[in-house]
């Protein structure tokens, strides 16, 4: 694998996996809102950006091609179909065997078999029914997204992050099937490593067709389990 393209590049999820990409050493380009391409400045000439919406079309079909592996940051903001047509896009118009990394949070399942906390069910209640009152969030064309994901027989997988937090990072992050096992309790992760873990998914076939929900290695709950999984 080559050359990656990040759909969502200039958000903060999207420069971390450019730094990690760029120091695993794929060639990297991506899409950004117009407005924002001058946040990835810092980059310099080490990135090719194609400005424009992610649900663009025509922009995506240009900065996929030829990519082997497609990074696609699933962004709820905004009421009109943004998720779901980026989505969309990245599935119609990458590579065959391109492998397609998507972003999004725990809320989204893929076999209805996730337990959710009440916390989590109550959050999830309010942005789904107040985001798009407010016309800014819409979590349920990202869950629109993700059945057309799911649904694809691309080479997919869909990251499921917890919640996030700023800060060195710790490795790669633990994973699990099923939201509700315990390995997730403690529900944080490291904004960085959720990009590590984006980018490993690109050469990870054992992840091909699933949605792993992913959790920081260093968290109480994560440590308990990889020590359980020592010793047994
Ligand atoms: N935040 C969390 O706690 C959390 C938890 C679990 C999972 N996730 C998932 O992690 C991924 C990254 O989320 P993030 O919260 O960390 O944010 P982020 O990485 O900063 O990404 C936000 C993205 O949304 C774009 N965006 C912002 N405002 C927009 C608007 N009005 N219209 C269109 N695009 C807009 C940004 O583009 P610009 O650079 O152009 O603004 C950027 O690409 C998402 O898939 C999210 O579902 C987040």
């Amino acid at each position: 694998m080559n050359r990656i393209c990040i759909i969502g590049i200039s958000g903060k999820l999207g420069q971390y996996m450019t730094q990690h990409a760029l120091k695993q050493g794929y060639e990297v380009v991506g899409v950004c809102r117009p407005e924002s391409v001058g946040k990835l400045d810092h980059f310099g000439d080490r990135i090719t950006i194609f400005p424009g919406r992610t649900d663009d079309r025509e922009v995506v079909q240009k900065a996929v091609d030829g990519c082997d592996g497609v990074l696609t940051v699933l962004a709820p903001w905004g009421v009109d179909n943004y998720a779901s047509g980026t989505a969309q896009a990245v599935l119609d118009f990458a590579e065959p065997d391109a492998r397609l990394i998507f972003s999004c949070g725990w809320h989204i399942t893929k076999d209805g078999k996730d337990v959710f906390s009440f916390k989590l069910r109550f959050v999830e209640w309010l942005f789904k029914w107040l985001g798009p009152l407010l016309r800014l969030v819409d979590l349920n064309d990202q869950i629109e997204a993700a059945r057309r994901i799911f649904a694809s027989d691309r080479l997919w997988t869909v990251v499921r992050g917890s919640d996030l937090e700023e800060g060195p990072g710790d490795g790669l992050p633990v994973w699990a099937e099923h939201v509700g096992d315990p390995v997730l309790a403690s529900n944080l992760t490291k904004r960085t490593d959720f990009a590590l873990f984006m980018v490993h998914a690109l050469t990870d076939d054992r992840l091909i067709h699933e949605a792993p929900a992913i959790i920081g290695r260093a968290t109480a709950s994560a440590r308990t389990a990889l020590a359980l999984a020592v010793d047994g």
